[in-house]
């Protein structure tokens, strides 16, 4: 029997053993076989753990609903691939998640982590900000062991709900040895994509996840992953970031480009103590030229400011819209501008030079 099997074997004899000593007060285990990986379900909230008044209720439901026990309970074939144990970290619709949540969630992850008997993590999440919580936790954990989001565009009540399916495929994902050491996963529609790349594309429809030039990883398909790629960038345990001993994140805001845009923007953010701005241009990025004057002002007054682009897709070049050079701008390179944000927010934990955050861009 291979170590990992053997070792598996003891501690889930000992789990098993700790589980009946501890009698009602334990943690609700499904059930505990040796041959099966150890997976922690963290539970946010979410549409995953939303309900809806009728079956063909899909907009319109309440998320962050259901508990984590009866999630795990929906889908009792989770026991067939994984020991899960649940806990609700938290209860709430993903457009509330904040700075302070993610900490509380990365210093969970990483502490269960860190125990041998936990052999990877799930968290299950609303899907309106779950590629910024996937990202901040792909340069945050510390373990090569899975993390694997996941969430629903259907509530539980609906017809065809994405969520059981869903929370299937990521916990064997997290159960696999295949899935390590490949950064932050998501498991969605059948697919395994980067934290890194992936974006929320539709608003509603089941393939609303996606990562459209760089290209997801793989699929998950009969109850096994199969992998075709990774991502080339530092992530989990290589990254240079630690928030272990953070109480929280230095502030850095988005401002968007478009048609007619002025500096009142910039102007508050700056007036409201920002460290940081990432200016989602158009185009390349682009500056309008009622907005460069503002920005340069924030420069000179000690703030960060990030050319990053509102299209979505390709890379933000450095000295093409904008002298980078003369301006002391750092330019985004292909992440969106919500995923530079979280980027530029960890690298100020660590420096608040141009130079050293512009290499921190072209690395993560
Ligand atoms: N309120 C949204 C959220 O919690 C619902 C979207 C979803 O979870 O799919 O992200």
């Amino acid at each position: 029997m291979p170590h990992h099997q053997s070792r598996r074997s003891i501690i889930a004899a000992f789990s098993f053993m700790f589980i009946v000593a501890a009698g009602a007060h334990a943690e609700a285990v499904v059930s505990v076989s040796p041959r099966l990986a150890n997976v922690s379900i963290l539970a946010t909230g979410g549409t995953i753990a939303g309900t809806g008044a009728t079956s063909t209720t899909t907009v319109g439901y309440t998320a962050a609903t259901v508990g984590v026990q009866n999630l795990i309970k929906a889908v009792p074939e989770l026991a067939k691939v994984a020991n899960v144990t649940g806990e609700q970290v938290f209860q709430i619709a993903s457009e509330n998640m904040s700075n302070e949540h993610w900490l509380v969630l990365a210093k969970r992850v990483n502490v269960l982590l860190a125990q041998a008997n936990v052999d990877g993590v799930v968290i299950t999440h609303g899907t309106d900000t779950l590629e910024e919580t996937a990202y901040f936790l792909n340069l945050v954990v510390k373990s090569r062991k899975p993390v694997v989001l996941v969430g629903a565009m259907r509530p539980s009540t609906a017809l065809s709900a994405d969520g059981p399916i869903n929370l299937y495929n990521a916990v064997l994902l997290a159960a696999s040895v295949e899935a390590a050491g490949k950064g932050v996963l998501v498991a969605m529609n059948d697919q395994i994509q980067a934290a890194r790349d992936i974006t929320k594309t539709n608003t509603s429809t089941l393939d609303s996840f996606r990562t459209p030039e760089l290209g997801m990883l793989g699929y998950i398909q009969g109850g096994k992953p199969f992998f075709y790629r990774q991502s080339s960038r530092r992530h989990t345990q290589d990254t240079e970031f630690d928030v272990s001993a953070l109480a929280s994140l230095p502030q850095v805001d988005i401002v968007y480009g478009h048609a007619n845009v002025g500096p009142a923007a910039v102007d508050a953010f700056v007036a409201a103590g920002a460290r940081g701005i990432i200016h989602a241009g158009v185009g390349n990025g682009s500056l309008a030229a009622k907005v460069k004057p503002a920005l340069t002002s924030a420069r000179q007054k000690g703030v960060l400011v990030v050319r990053a682009s509102r299209v979505g897709q390709g890379i933000v070049a450095r000295n093409g819209e904008a002298n980078d050079d003369e301006l002391d701008f750092v330019v985004a390179d292909t992440l969106n501008p919500q995923k530079a944000r979280i980027l530029l927010m960890l690298a100020l934990t660590k420096t608040d030079s141009s130079k050293d955050i512009q290499r921190m861009f072209y690395t993560y």
